[in-house]
């Protein structure tokens, strides 16, 4: 079959350089876009007088209808095209005839390619945005109905100081928060039009570079072709804000993990969120949050690929270039997938507020608070901890937490200690005395409920 660019060759190319130089395998996801950007472009030919209105009018229908045949899924992508460029540009030379080939007028596949990528994680970026405030209204529930929930809070992985299940949940919630910033940041950077930069040095064609950028609602264009041709930039921008939301995801779903083992039993996950054993009947495993947590490797993976792509490339276009595709699409379907799975997850799940209370009574996680009250009395802290240090240590010989103490034995490791300390001691007011900006009491949450909310 003869190729767009066959004019210069005198024979057939290889089968096996055309299967494996082909790229319309995957970039015929960016078939919405290329149509997007030809629409753009041909409509600027047409007012700059580089077509005729008639041709550009032509072209324009013609590439309307090329699109709804693709979207009803009635044509066929060869690899004999190559990539989508080419496959959607013989489409439009069956539709419409020989006029199809001014399409190509002032422009080159290399800014065609990057405008189609801007395009496509412009939209992606969006929509991802849009899937980080459902998780964050998940959280946001959760939160709202858990303020009063307490639970062990951990350093080490050991019991630290208890916290409200609400303030817990809310820390997830920020993470999200700044990832939503992140997107919306990187849109910037997004918004930049390569098209029109031509192959790599501009165009001979009396173009208007704005007019297009304007018809394709970006905010500016490139100022220098060989960097509009070349930058891959805005696609690491994104897949490293990816790997953090991966990351943050991950973390929460560890922590899912966790709690909903027999060993925490703080959660547990809807049966329509697990799975079972093919062997073992009693088992009901939390594949979700564990695959989540899988997750992170692909993301991470196609960042670093497409880093190391980009190292050593000299300037402008490579073909190199055209390995930018699969790690992108990966990580926005990985991302849409997990985001999608996480709120109903998050939503649905039980929270056994009991056996969290009860994990509270049962450790020594009380013991920062009757260091403070004994600093409150006057003691300098640095000696109050020790003291305090000494009675955990008294406490765990005998077998028993700080509330079983009796008042004559806090007495016999200071004087300074009185009645009040049992009311101290007690895990709901160790949580509501944490009134500091940002802490775990209930009057502290409610205020940051409502900031959290504002952000939704
Ligand atoms: N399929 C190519 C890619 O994704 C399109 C650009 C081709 N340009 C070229 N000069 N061969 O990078």
């Amino acid at each position: 079959m003869s190729k767009l660019w066959g004019g210069r060759f005198t024979k057939e190319t290889n089968k096996l350089v055309e299967l494996y130089t082909a790229s319309i395998d995957f970039d015929q996801l960016l078939a919405k876009e290329d149509v997007q950007g030809s629409l753009a472009h041909v409509k600027m030919l047409g007012e700059c007088g580089v077509l005729t209105t008639a041709e550009a009018d032509q072209i324009e229908a013609g590439l309307k209808t090329v699109l709804e045949k693709i979207e009803k899924g009635e044509v066929e992508f060869l690899v004999e095209h190559e990539d989508i460029h080419m496959n959607i540009e013989k489409l439009l030379t069956d539709e419409i005839g020989p006029v199809a080939g001014k399409l190509h007028t002032g422009r080159s596949r290399n800014d065609q390619v990057a405008t189609d990528m801007h395009l496509y994680l412009r939209a992606k970026t969006k929509e991802i945005i849009h899937l980080l405030v459902q998780v964050q209204t998940a959280l946001v529930e959760q939160a709202a109905n858990n303020i009063d929930t307490i639970l062990p809070g951990y350093t080490h992985l050991q019991r630290a100081q208890p916290v409200s299940f609400a303030h817990h949940l809310l820390a997830y919630f920020w993470m999200f928060e700044r990832d939503k910033d992140r997107l919306q940041d990187s849109l910037k950077r997004i918004n930049w039009s390569p098209l029109g930069a031509g192959a790599l040095a501009g165009t001979t064609f009396p173009i208007d570079r704005e007019r297009v950028a304007e018809l394709l609602k970006f905010d500016t264009v490139y100022p220098n072709s060989l960097d509009a041709v070349s930058d891959r930039d805005f696609i690491v921008e994104f897949l490293s804000i990816a790997s953090l939301i991966i990351t943050h995801i991950s973390r929460l779903s560890e922590e899912l993990v966790l709690w909903s083992s027999q060993e925490f039993q703080f959660i547990e996950l809807d049966d329509s969120f697990c799975t079972g054993s093919s062997i073992m009947p009693q088992k009901k495993n939390p594949d979700v949050p564990e695959l989540l947590r899988g997750k992170t490797g692909r993301i991470f993976g196609d960042l670093i690929g497409l880093l190391t792509v980009l190292k050593g490339l000299p300037l402008a276009y490579n073909k190199d270039l055209q390995e930018d595709k699969e790690g992108m699409f990966d990580a926005v379907a990985t991302l849409d997938g997990a985001l999608k799975l996480l709120s109903p997850m998050l939503a649905t799940m039980t929270v056994k507020t009991e056996n969290m209370r009860q994990a509270v009574t049962q450790d020594y996680s009380n013991a920062t608070d009757i260091a403070d009250y004994l600093a409150t009395k006057g003691l300098p802290f640095r000696q109050a901890h020790e003291v305090i240090g000494k009675i955990v240590f008294y406490a765990i010989q005998k077998g028993q937490y700080l509330l079983d103490l009796s008042l004559e034995e806090f007495k016999q490791f200071h004087e300074l200690f009185e009645a009040d300390v049992f009311n101290v001691l007690q895990p709901e007011n160790v949580m509501a005395a944490r009134k500091s900006y940002g802490g775990t009491s209930p009057e502290q949450i409610k205020q940051q409920l409502a900031l959290a909310k504002s952000k939704l």
